[in-house]
């Protein structure tokens, strides 16, 4: 079964937009995940077609109603009984390569985008939807971020990547950054790959790069030092442990 996705949000358009291309969009046109946008603005029930209103207590912008998101929801829950619904906004839990490839080992995903100011709190009470934030900034609406996640889940599913391998050791995956990479020319501007890198020594080359993961982690994300304990937790058959990610 193809990995389903399906988008609830006011800009259908935006759909499959950057998706649609390279690597994803070569798995979308095999059908090794399937993509549906769905209008949340069909859902209203005034002349209007509102979706949104003024927010409780006073204050800038709007919020989305409760009420017309439920029966989007409710239709789409419905459809999708076992794909986990996540809906994208700066106030959710933040998105990380564990959740990415939990999401990704699942029958497929439903995303509720928010717009304007947020979304009506009792949404949450009452459906099953986890928020989650692509990072501590403020986009203009939740569906770049529902292509962010997309992008990170879809390259994970089976026959999308090229090279199963060159998976297991990018950035994240043991909890640090990955190493830095070169190719040709040998010499630019002054500047040559380094020795090691030429050696044909893969041992050395191997704990090169472990050096170097750890010392970028270490000066551009310490928190993940502070995370992971900035050790490669692998077991020798190397395999990932159970609790991480
Ligand atoms: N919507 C607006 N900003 C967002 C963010 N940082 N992550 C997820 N959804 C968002």
């Amino acid at each position: 079964m193809a990995f389903a996705a399906t988008v609830l949000t006011l800009y259908p358009e935006m759909f499959p937009g950057p998706l649609g291309q390279s690597l994803a969009g070569r798995a979308l046109a095999d059908g090794i995940w399937s993509l549906e946008a769905v209008q949340i603005r069909d859902f209203a029930t005034d002349k209007h077609r509102s979706v949104d209103d003024t927010p409780a207590g006073g204050g800038a912008g709007m919020v989305m109603r409760a009420d017309v998101l439920a029966s989007a929801v409710d239709l789409v829950l419905e459809r999708q009984r076992d794909a986990p619904m996540l809906a994208m906004t700066p106030r959710g839990e933040p998105l990380t390569q564990g959740l990415v490839r939990e999401i990704a080992s699942g029958p497929g995903i439903s995303i509720l985008c928010g717009r304007f100011e947020g979304i009506d709190e009792r949404l949450f009470e009452a459906r099953p939807i986890r928020p989650v934030s692509i990072g501590d900034y403020v986009l203009s609406g939740g569906e770049t971020a529902a292509i962010a996640l997309l992008d990170a889940c879809v390259r994970l599913l089976p026959g999308v990547m090229g090279a199963p391998s060159s998976g297991e050791e990018e950035s994240f995956e043991a909890g640090l950054l990955e190493y830095p990479h070169y190719t040709r020319p040998y010499e630019w501007e002054g500047r040559r790959i380094p020795e090691v890198l030429r050696s044909g020594d893969h041992a050395k080359i191997a704990a090169w790069r472990k050096q170097m993961a750890e010392a970028d982690t270490r000066s551009r994300r310490p928190d993940l030092i502070e995370r992971h304990g900035g050790a490669r937790r692998r077991s020798p058959s190397g395999a990932q442990r159970e609790d991480e990610g």
